[in-house]
């Protein structure tokens, strides 16, 4: 099938480079001109596994291509994906500026049947919205129809989820954007689930509303078992072998961050409030992730005392392991609150280090935060260590050197990826989220 991406960010390239590699002829459109350039030349500058060499790979067999030209790509697909970013308003609602502009760039240049599907996360009633602009502004009196085909994609895990994902959904009202649609998602042989444009656009917000409630579920209940002496992991896990429950998004830790949870879980509150309800358990959600990273920072008072002055290590940057994304990453957010009570930070992340340099450039924070060029040199001189990131690479160090470099063998886990009793061998002060040694 010939498809149109629009908008090339994060979930447009995967989708593209994704569609492309099953075979489909995709244009893939971005206003960024400098973006498209250097993807064109197969170069992507955000970190996916495999995502470059897929890129490349469907560069090559002249599946794929890039450009800015919206409407070149229009005229010669069949299938075109809205795929452009839906950032936050100040007040946390979805801003659907870039959603609108692109619906009317698709108008002027549809000639013939199009199925148009909006891809990006959107508040439920942006497909009506979608189609009323594409009815006023074609210049053409062809037959088009609008779909609700949203993301599922976890950043570090992309490519394996498009690929083998748990379900695909599609909101659809006429016979023929299904057909298309089941045919072009039929070499991945998922289950699919057909319903109305509002139901798919709800389920969106509601999966993630429901993880991120999962998760500030059991970060509160990390803090009664502080408070009352037990052990969260052990907890977890006898809470989710139930199947009814399950045992993913059960990790405590310091909250989620991500493009995805924290921008949809307030747009997803506001649409609630526009349709009249108000949506307390997901204000909740919101004030517990928020409390989670204020914690960690009274963590570190309780260990080193003052905190002015003192140099902190900080392993981990990225809002999760895989990826070099820091936007809403939880760290950055206490690396912030700890540069504000006046404390030094030496850093260290596989991957994010370049994107965080830019958010710690100003004169003033950048003497106050260095970057290491691994944990070791992130410990030595520290006056504790603090774990914001569950990479792989932290669960594996050399325990003996680190005690030897550190000022005070202080371990502060916030994702909890040690042992205690093993870190209390070791000879350090542990603590981690919801545990006690
Ligand atoms: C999420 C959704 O999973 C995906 O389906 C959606 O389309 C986009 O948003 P992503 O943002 O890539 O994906 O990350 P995810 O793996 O879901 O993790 C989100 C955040 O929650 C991370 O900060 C992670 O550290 C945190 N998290 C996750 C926990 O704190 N505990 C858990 O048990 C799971």
């Amino acid at each position: 099938m010939k498809i149109a991406i629009i908008g090339a960010g994060y979930v447009g390239l995967v989708t593209g480079a994704c569609f492309a590699n099953l075979g489909n002829r995709v244009y893939c459109i971005d206003s960024d001109r400098k973006k498209v350039e250097a993807l064109a030349k197969g170069r992507i500058t955000i970190y996916e596994p495999g995502l470059q060499e897929m890129v490349k790979h469907n560069l090559g067999e002249g599946r794929l291509s890039f450009s800015t030209n919206i409407k070149t790509a229009v005229k010669k697909s069949d299938i075109i994906f809205i795929c452009v970013g839906t950032p936050s308003k100040d007040n946390g609602e979805a801003n659907l500026l870039d959603i609108e502009n692109v619906s009317r760039e698709i108008a002027k240049n549809v000639d013939s049947y199009k199925l148009i599907v909006e891809k990006s996360t959107v508040p439920v009633e942006t497909g009506e919205w979608v189609k009323k602009t594409i009815n006023a502004f074609r210049k053409k009196n062809v037959k088009f129809d609008v779909a609700s085909n949203p993301e599922f994609l976890r950043e570090g895990t992309a490519i394996e989820d498009f690929m083998r994902p748990d379900r695909i959904v599609i909101g659809v009202e006429s016979g023929r954007a299904k057909k298309i649609l089941f045919e072009l998602y039929k070499p991945l042989n998922a289950p699919i689930v057909v319903t109305d444009i509002k139901s798919a656009e709800i389920i969106k917000h509601a999966s993630n509303s429901f993880l991120a409630t999962k998760i500030s579920f059991i970060n509160a209940i990390s803090v009664i078992c502080e408070k009352a002496g037990a052990d969260i992991e052990k907890v977890a896990k006898g809470v989710g072998l139930d199947r009814r429950i399950g045992r993913g998004f059960l990790s405590a830790g310091i909250g989620f961050g991500g493009s995805c949870f924290p921008k949809d879980l307030s747009a997803f509150i506001h649409i609630a409030d526009r349709l009249g309800y108000r949506f307390g358990l997901l204000e909740e959600v919101e004030k517990i992730n928020e409390e989670q990273k204020a914690r960690i920072t009274g963590k570190i008072s309780q260990l080193i005392w003052n905190i002015p002055g003192k140099t902190i290590g900080v392993l981990g940057l990225s809002f999760k392991p895989n990826t070099d994304d820091i936007r809403n990453a939880p760290a950055i957010d206490i690396i912030e609150r700890l540069l504000r009570q006046g404390a030094k930070i030496k850093t260290y992340d596989p991957k994010a280090m370049q994107k965080t340099k830019k958010v710690f450039s100003g004169p003033d924070k950048k003497k106050s935060v260095i970057f290491c060029r691994d944990a070791y040199e992130t410990a030595r001189g520290s006056e504790c260590l603090l774990i914001l990131t569950d990479w792989n690479e932290f669960k594996e160090l050399d325990f003996k050197r680190l005690k030897k470099l550190l000022k005070q063998p202080i371990i502060i886990d916030g994702r909890n990826i040690y042992d205690p009793s093993e870190m209390k061998r070791l000879g350090f002060v542990y603590t981690g989220i919801g545990r006690h040694i």
